[in-house]
């Protein structure tokens, strides 16, 4: 199934769906004649042989181009950034050196993993702390095939430690103004609530938002999940649709499909982060595919939260097989093993995903962005060009 931009359609798996059974690509490299024993005795022809495109060793190409759609930008802050803002800012950090706090770093669950995640914001005070995280995360992504990005800020972890909503949202605002120019990155600035604060407080830092005319371009809902289900944010989504924003939400990460059903039926959401619980569910799933609606899945943080036991036993491979329109993402990068480019290296190496379906991922990424049709256009053009 392709477009006739030759990147494979998003989702719509039917029975000639290549989502299970196409081959893997040969990612051997073509073997040089100084490697080769017998060239001694066989001279290298005068013109090099071409290797087979199947061939052509993973560095040939590069990355995938990719939009990222699921980015907390608080979890792309490095030990070593953590460590380097805390000196600047004179805050004494709880860990005597980056090994202790990276010994930190083995979760349980979501909430194991949030604690952390919201102890070390605070090196976070000025403008120009959020503008180099910022920086930090684009100057790393853009290595790792990151062509647009999504960016989501939990606005509240920041006001509700006495950081000025002005200074979280101009400090990452200003790096993501130049972003297209500096690392060929286009980004969006995404709004997220925390699910477990009242919805009174949502509703109070959006209208601030508003007021403030900050450069969002939606909202999201994220933070512990199980006890706090979709349905607790109904005003929320309605005022933000009503002010034109967009709408995603977290749900079915460690929450049930229910979650999930109501993030699409209360929320109006036109994108499910995570969402890979919606397997236990076959109808929702059914509708799912119907609707094409998006879900942004983050291997490396399923298995790092413990929402999936190993990486082998992921449902990535099932949800393709079933037809729905899932991205890869990374989530908190910083804190869960790698960026976009190791999700898919993992994948790839792990559990045997071929090119095929990185390549139909990376589509869907893109398609499922709201970046400008236009810009979408050009991405389609460059993943079709990139020789995969
Ligand atoms: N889940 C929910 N909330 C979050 C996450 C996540 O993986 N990362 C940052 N906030
Ligand atoms: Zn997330």
């Amino acid at each position: 199934m392709e477009t006739n931009d030759g990147v494979p359609a998003a989702a719509g798996a039917g029975p000639d769906s290549p989502a299970s059974d196409s081959p893997a690509q040969n990612n051997t490299p073509p073997v040089s004649a100084a490697q080769d024993n017998t060239a001694q005795d066989n001279p290298a022809p005068a013109t090099p042989e071409v290797p087979e495109f199947a061939e052509v060793p993973e560095e040939v190409h590069g990355p995938l181009p990719v939009a990222e759609l699921h980015l907390h930008i608080e979890g792309t802050l490095e030990p070593e950034l953590i460590f380097a803002l805390a000196e600047r800012n004179g805050i004494q950090l709880p860990y005597a050196d980056l090994d202790e706090l990276r010994s930190r770093y083995e979760f349980t669950d979501l909430q194991s993993f949030l604690d952390l995640y919201y102890a070390n914001m605070a090196v976070l005070q000025t403008e120009q702390d959020f503008a180099d995280m910022t920086r930090a995360y684009l100057s790393r992504a853009a290595l790792a095939g990151v062509r647009h990005a999504e960016i989501m800020l939990d606005p509240q972890a920041h006001v509700s430690r006495g950081v000025a909503l002005e200074t979280c949202v101009n400090g990452v605002a200003s790096v993501l103004a130049v972003s297209e120019q500096e690392f060929g990155i286009s980004t969006l600035l995404i709004a997220a609530f925390l699910r477990d604060l009242s919805e009174d407080s949502a509703l109070e830092v959006l209208e601030q938002l508003l007021a403030l005319n900050a450069p969002i371009a939606g909202i999201g809902l994220d933070s512990a999940e199980v006890g706090n289900p979709s349905a607790k944010f109904q005003r929320l989504f309605a005022r933000a649709k009503d002010a034109g924003l967009h709408r995603i939400a977290h749900a079915g990460e460690e929450g049930p499909p229910s979650y999930i059903i109501d993030a699409l039926d209360l929320l109006d959401v036109e994108r499910i982060d995570h969402g890979i619980r919606c397997m236990e569910d076959p109808e929702l799933v059914e509708r799912l595919v119907h609707e094409l609606m998006p879900l942004t899945v983050c291997p490396l943080s399923n298995v790092r939260l413990r929402a999936v036991d190993t990486l082998k036993e992921h449902p990535l491979p099932a949800m393709l097989a079933a037809g729905l329109n899932v991205s890869v993402n990374s989530d908190d990068p910083a804190y869960f093993g790698g960026y976009v480019d190791d999700n898919f290296a993992q994948l790839k190496s792990v559990i045997g995903l071929s090119e095929f379906d990185c390549v139909r991922m990376a589509a869907n990424s893109i398609r499922s962005s709201f970046a400008s049709e236009e810009r979408k256009t050009e991405l389609l053009a460059e993943l079709a060009a990139s020789g995969r």
